[in-house]
């Protein structure tokens, strides 16, 4: 099997990790892979905010988890006692992907990047998990400050993150393909 297939095949989200960070290099190459994403138009729609400092992430997880708590969802309210909650699952750094408001496709052209993103930091020997819900506490008038704080350019709207490090997990089972979801039409 090629090395690309292998990665694709391969790559799981990783929710445990060394606190060891991750070599300048390797961010770099990571990114160039997001970058070279495609996108509708090629308009490039996106901008990545890379954060390595764990204070910052702990901010953005703490006032999610404050989001969750007041949650109508009981499930989410009860991930939000959890001692351990982290948005973002351990990992000693994070790329977010923030998405020009204007551009139809941004969301989709985001998503291309992040997921060439995961992929690229799998084949560099490093784990990684898309990650979505840090959005509940951004969106919220009082998550202004932290938009701020990550000088996201006017005009993008963060939409996606990939936490990433030296995974430390032992992964169980992946959960089966769902079946019956491809169509020939011959
Ligand atoms: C758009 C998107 C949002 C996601 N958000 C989260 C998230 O907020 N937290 C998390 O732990 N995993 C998140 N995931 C990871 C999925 O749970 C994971 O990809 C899925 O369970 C399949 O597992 P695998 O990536 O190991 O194949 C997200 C994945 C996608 C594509």
């Amino acid at each position: 099997m090629n090395e690309t297939i292998k990665s694709i095949l391969e790559r799981r989200s990783i929710r445990s990790y060394d606190l060891r960070p991750v070599e300048k290099e390797k961010i770099e190459t990571i990114l160039k892979c997001g970058q070279f994403a495609p996108s509708a138009m090629n308009r490039q729609p996106w901008h990545f905010t890379v954060i390595t400092d764990r204070k910052v992430l702990d901010r953005i997880s703490e006032a999610n988890r404050q989001v969750f708590l007041q949650s109508d969802d009981e499930k989410m309210r009860e991930r939000a006692k959890d001692p351990d909650f982290d948005t973002f699952r351990g990992a000693p750094m994070a790329i977010f992907v923030s998405g020009d408001r204007e551009a139809k496709y941004a969301p989709a052209d985001c998503a291309n990047a992040v997921e060439n993103m995961a992929l690229a930091a799998y084949s560099l020997g490093l784990g990684s998990c898309y990650i979505a819900s840090f959005r509940h506490a951004l969106e919220r008038p009082e998550g202004a400050h932290l938009l701020k704080e990550l000088k996201i350019p006017e005009g993008y709207q963060p939409l996606y993150a990939l936490s990433l490090g030296y995974g430390n997990e032992t992964l169980g089972e992946r959960a089966p393909r769902r079946e019956n979801t491809v169509t020939y039409i011959e």
